[in-house]
């Protein structure tokens, strides 16, 4: 049980590759805190699934010893929900140890037609939401004189072009240099803070594309290992950057694409 006795907040965990992550460090023995936005729904499947991962529970009676999962709807795209978010997580378990940024959007447009609303959506759930999130985090953190795990959901995207998704590659640009930067800012505090860059993973996310074949196998084909991520592909990895040992990495962009990035053939 790598992460027992941390506890871990799962930013956008209703479903997809967040809900998967939280699944995973509750089996590895952490209290989680799920968030979601528009999908209680999904919030209460995740919620369900880390309580019977966390192996205490009496489903016929209806309760847990441990408590081993706490839901908090939240819209990281406002700053002052993201600090409750915080705050509340905290009030609950007493404390925060490892963070995971999640929670994110995308909007599909050229860029010369990008409304500022869909600019703004984007930029405020992928990036600011992270950077007051991740600071809310931190202010906890060193009150309490406790080292911590921050760990963000980027993309492939903060490193590869993404025609007609401008405004995502920003957020994920903007992500790859907040956290070579906290990292060092970080570092005398005992906090780690590392990126992991998941390529095509089959979430919610992606249903246009999962449901356009052409565009899909067109995909297929730029994917070395030859098949799309699962949510599960992701998990283990931040189970690993979560844990103790990975105490000496910080400030590193992890990829899991199956060879997208850095795929290149003549045909
Ligand atoms: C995006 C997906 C895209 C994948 C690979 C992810 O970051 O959210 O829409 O399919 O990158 O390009």
């Amino acid at each position: 049980m790598k992460l027992a006795g941390k506890v871990a907040l799962v930013t956008g965990s209703s479903q997809g590759i967040g809900q998967a992550i939280a699944i995973r460090l509750a089996e590895a023995g952490a209290q989680v805190v799920i968030n979601y936005r528009s999908h209680p729904e999904g919030a209460d499947e995740t919620l369900a699934k880390v309580r019977a991962a966390g192996g205490d529970c009496h489903p016929a009676e209806g309760y847990c010893d441990n408590d081993r999962g706490y839901s908090i709807g939240a819209d990281l795209g406002m700053v002052d929900d993201v600090r409750r978010l915080i705050a509340e997580s905290v009030a609950h378990y007493g404390r925060l140890d490892v963070l995971v940024n999640n929670a994110g959007i995308e909007k599909n447009a050229p860029f010369w037609e990008v409304t500022e609303k869909d600019f703004d959506a984007v930029i405020n759930v992928n990036l600011k939401g992270v950077f007051f999130a991740t600071q809310a985090m931190v202010q906890h953190l060193i009150e309490t004189q406790r080292p911590g795990k921050i760990i963000n959901i980027s993309s492939v995207h903060e490193e590869l072009p993404f025609p007609n998704f401008a405004a995502y590659c920003a957020s994920k640009g903007g992500l790859k240099m907040l956290t070579r930067d906290l990292s060092v800012e970080l570092a005398p505090y005992g906090i780690t803070i590392n990126n992991v860059a998941p390529g095509a993973i089959e979430t919610p996310i992606n249903t246009k594309l999962l449901n356009d074949a052409e565009k899909l196998g067109a995909l297929l084909k730029n994917i070395p290992l030859g098949r799309l991520g699962q949510p599960k592909d992701v998990s283990g990895l931040v189970e690993f950057l979560a844990s103790g040992d990975a105490d000496y990495i910080t400030g590193s962009t992890f990829f899991v694409d199956g060879g997208l990035t850095w795929n290149y053939q003549e045909q």
